[in-house]
């Protein structure tokens, strides 16, 4: 799977895929990251890459022409599945959203600055737009960041026990189960006694009820959406 991210500042992006499970995927081959410097693709000696709104209004919008640039050189050098803008104003990422993206193959990821993109790069190119909460950011390399971190981590092979990411909180619908490990007691402390005993089906029992538990104490619309 390979994703091209377009940014201003690709140097933000140097340290989120430097490291962990995210570098482990790119060594092993699994995927690709390329980030591309949108200021490459402009035609003007400032190097700019915005312009005062139709309109009025406050804040800078991002040009047409420097995405439609990089877009259309990557689309010439192969296919591309989406082309994602990353906006609060998009539908906001969830597990099953990162699931479904799982399953594709390259993606372009936009991130805007300033007020925002030209609507008709969102209007001609884009297929996706995504949110990463509702709150507003300096830019979009970090969103980016985050869903490619929230896709690659599903990658078949990516992460070391393949069922680690089936078991993440939010898979199956619910909350994880609380962890723990050694020691046992710690200040007085102590592990739940069924998380000793050894007895493995009355663990997988007390799993699935403080699932539900915790479900049901801090996301009850979890369950709501489960039961529709
Ligand atoms: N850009 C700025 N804020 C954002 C957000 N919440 N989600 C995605 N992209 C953004």
């Amino acid at each position: 799977m390979r994703f091209d991210i377009i940014t201003v500042l690709p140097s933000l992006l140097d340290s989120p895929f430097a490291h962990s499970i995210l570098q482990r995927a790119q060594k092993k081959g699994l995927s690709e990251i390329h980030v591309h410097n949108l200021r490459d693709y402009t035609s003007n000696k400032q190097r700019s890459v915005d312009d005062y709104p139709y309109g009025g209004g406050s804040g800078m919008v991002m040009q047409i022409e420097p995405f439609a640039t990089c877009i259309e050189k990557l689309q010439s050098e192969r296919t591309y599945d989406e082309i994602i803008y990353m906006t609060p104003d998009g539908e906001t990422l969830n597990q099953s959203i990162a699931n479904d993206l799982s399953t594709r193959g390259n993606m372009i990821i936009l991130c805007g600055h300033y007020k925002g993109i030209d609507q008709r790069i969102r209007d001609i190119f884009v297929t996706r737009e995504i949110s990463i909460g509702d709150y507003v950011l300096s830019g979009g390399e970090l969103p980016a960041a985050i869903l490619v971190d929230a896709i690659i981590r599903l990658i078949p092979g990516v992460l070391s026990d393949e069922t680690s990411a089936l078991s993440d909180s939010f898979q199956d619908g619910l909350l994880d189960a609380p962890i723990y490990t050694r020691p046992a007691e710690w200040r007085g402390h102590k592990v739940p006694d069924i998380l000793l005993s050894g007895n493995e089906a009355k663990i997988n029992a007390w799993r699935d009820d403080q699932q539900l538990q915790r479900t049901q104490e801090r996301r009850p619309d979890l369950l709501g959406d489960n039961e529709q």
